[in-house]
C-alpha cells in the first residue's frame, strides 16, 4: 500500500513539468543539440599525432584499489573545480547551460567528491585521452545518460586543438529527429565518444529522438535488437534506465509495435524486471567480454519535494545553491526498489560470469538538490502565465548544470575503465 502511493506521487512528481511541456522539452533537447552540432563541424586535417608523455603513470588509479569510491562525502574545493569553463566548452545544449541560461551563482561547480577511505587522483584530460587511445566508448539511455555524455566530452575537448576533433554532424537541423546516435571523434587519439538514445533499453514508444511522450509507456519486451546491434562494436558501454519506467505502469507488446492487439498492462517495476532480464541476456550472449567492459549508471536523484530538506511542499530545487549536508539525505521520489532490481539484475550475471559493474551514484546524486537547472535553462515551448507566474511548476530537477554533478560520475567511471584498460 505504502509502496503504492510513493508511486502515485513519483508520477506526481513528473507532472511538475505540464504535460504538454515535457513534449516540448524533450523535442527540443535534440533540435538543440543540432544546431550546436551542426556549427561544431570541425575539419579533418593531417598533422601528425603527438607522441605520449604520460606513459611513466600507469599507477595513478592503482591506489584506489578495495576503496568504495561510492561512499563519502561533497567537499567544496575552488581550487580543481570546475574542471572546464561553460562558455569554453561548445557541445553544451541549452538544457544543461545554467549559466548561459541566467543563474547567476557557481558554488554549485566546486564541490569534490571525497570518498571516505581513498582520494579520487587529480583528474588529467590528456593522460586520460592517451590511456583511452584506439577505444570507443559508448553511453547508452536517456537524457540524463546524455547529459553524462556531454560532461565527458566537455571534459577532454578543451585540451585537443580545433581541427583535431569532431563533434557529430546532422546535415539539416530538421532532420535530427532521426538520429539516434551522437558521436564526438578525438582524432589524434583515435577515440570515439558516442551516445545512443534508449530509454528504456529495448524498442518502445519512446524511441524517437524528439517524438515522444512520456505518458502512455508501450514497451516491445523482446525486440533489443533494434538498438543493441549498434552497440556491439564498443570497447566501453555505460547503460542506464530509470526515468522513463517512473508511470505506475506500462504496456507489454509480444508480437510487435505497430500491430499492437496482444498485449499486458503491467506494474513498471515488473516491466523493468522484464527488460532488464532480456537485457542481460543479450549482453551475456552478445558482448564479448574479452574485450567490452560494461557499466551500469544507478539511478539518480531528482529534486521536486522541498519537503524531504524541510523547505515547503510546494518548494523544490529552484534557487537551491548549497547541497544537503545531512548524511544518508535520501530524497522521497528515489525508487529503492528499482535500484535493487538492477542490483540483483547485475547479481545474476555475475553468477553466470559476466561482470557489469554498478556504477552506485545515487546516494552521492541526493544530496546534490544545488546542481539542477531548475528554470536556468532553455525551455522549448513558451511558458505559460500560470507557468511565470510560479516558476517551480517549470523547474526542471531531473537533469543536472554543466559543469556539475556528472563530471564527478564520469571522474568515478573512468577510475574504473581505467583500471580496467590496464
Ligand atoms: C550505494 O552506495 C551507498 C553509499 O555508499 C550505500 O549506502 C548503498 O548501500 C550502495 N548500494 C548498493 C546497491 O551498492
Ligand atoms: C574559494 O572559496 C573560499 C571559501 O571556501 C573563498 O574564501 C575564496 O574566495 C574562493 N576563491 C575563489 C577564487 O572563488
Ligand atoms: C527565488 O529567487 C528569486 C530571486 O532572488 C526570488 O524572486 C524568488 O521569490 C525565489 N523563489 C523561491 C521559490 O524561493
Amino acid at each position: 500500500m505504502e509502496k503504492k502511493k510513493r508511486l502515485v506521487k513519483i508520477w506526481d512528481v513528473k507532472h511538475m513539468f505540464e504535460s504538454s511541456l515535457i513534449i516540448f522539452f524533450i523535442i527540443g533537447a535534440l533540435t538543440t543539440t543540432a544546431v550546436y552540432y551542426v556549427n561544431t563541424d570541425e575539419q579533418y586535417t593531417s598533422t601528425p599525432a603527438s607522441p605520449a608523455t604520460v606513459a611513466h603513470s600507469p599507477s595513478v588509479y592503482d591506489s584506489l584499489e578495495g576503496c568504495d569510491l561510492f561512499s563519502g562525502k561533497w567537499v567544496h574545493d575552488n581550487d580543481t573545480y570546475p574542471l572546464y569553463k561553460e562558455q569554453e566548452c561548445p557541445y553544451i545544449p541549452g538544457e544543461f547551460a545554467c549559466g548561459q541560461y541566467g543563474r547567476m551563482d557557481s558554488k554549485y561547480q566546486q564541490w569534490r567528491w571525497q570518498p571516505h577511505d581513498c582520494s579520487l587522483p587529480r583528474f588529467d584530460a590528456k593522460q586520460v585521452l592517451e590511456k583511452l587511445r584506439g577505444k570507443r566508448i559508448m553511453f547508452v539511455g536517456d537524457s540524463v545518460n546524455r547529459n553524462q555524455w556531454v560532461s565527458i566530452v566537455c571534459m577532454l575537448q578543451a585540451v585537443i586543438p580545433p581541427g583535431r576533433k569532431k563533434m557529430h554532424k546532422i546535415q539539416e537541423v530538421k532532420q535530427v529527429q532521426d538520429v539516434s546516435l551522437l558521436t564526438f571523434k578525438a582524432f589524434d587519439y583515435d577515440v570515439s565518444i558516442d551516445f545512443y538514445w534508449a530509454p528504456l533499453l529495448v524498442e518502445s514508444n519512446a524511441d524517437h529522438p524528439t517524438k515522444h511522450k512520456r505518458t502512455d509507456r508501450i514497451v516491445h519486451i523482446h525486440s533489443i535488437e533494434k538498438h543493441a546491434k549498434n552497440w556491439v562494436n564498443a570497447d566501453v558501454l555505460v547503460f542506464n534506465s530509470y526515468l522513463w519506467w517512473g508511470t505506475p505502469t506500462l504496456k507489454i507488446l509480444y508480437d510487435s509495435l505497430e500491430d499492437s492487439t496482444k498485449y499486458n498492462v503491467v506494474t513498471n517495476h515488473r516491466a523493468y524486471r522484464m527488460v532488464l532480464r532480456i537485457w542481460s541476456k543479450w549482453v551475456r550472449t552478445h558482448i564479448n567480454h574479452a574485450r567490452t567492459q560494461s557499466y551500469f549508471m544507478s539511478m539518480t536523484a531528482t529534486h521536486h519535494k522541498g519537503i524531504d530538506w524541510g523547505m515547503q511542499d510546494n518548494e523544490n530545487c529552484l534557487n537551491e545553491t548549497e547541497p544537503v549536508t545531512k548524511e544518508h539525505f535520501w530524497e522521497s521520489g528515489s525508487d529503492l526498489k528499482m535500484m535493487k532490481t538492477l542490483e540483483l539484475t547485475l547479481n545474476n550475471l555475475k553468477e553466470r560470469g559476466v561482470d557489469v559493474k554498478m556504477m552506485n551514484i545515487t546516494q552521492l546524486t541526493q544530496y546534490r538538490k544545488d546542481g539542477h537547472p531548475s528554470i536556468h535553462r532553455l525551455f522549448y515551448s513558451t511558458l505559460k502565465a500560470k507557468q511565470l507566474s510560479n516558476p517551480s511548476r517549470y523547474a526542471d530537477c531531473t537533469h543536472w548544470c554543466l559543469p556539475g554533478v556528472p563530471d564527478i560520475w564520469n571522474e568515478l567511471l573512468l577510475a574504473y575503465i581505467l583500471r580496467g584498460l590496464k
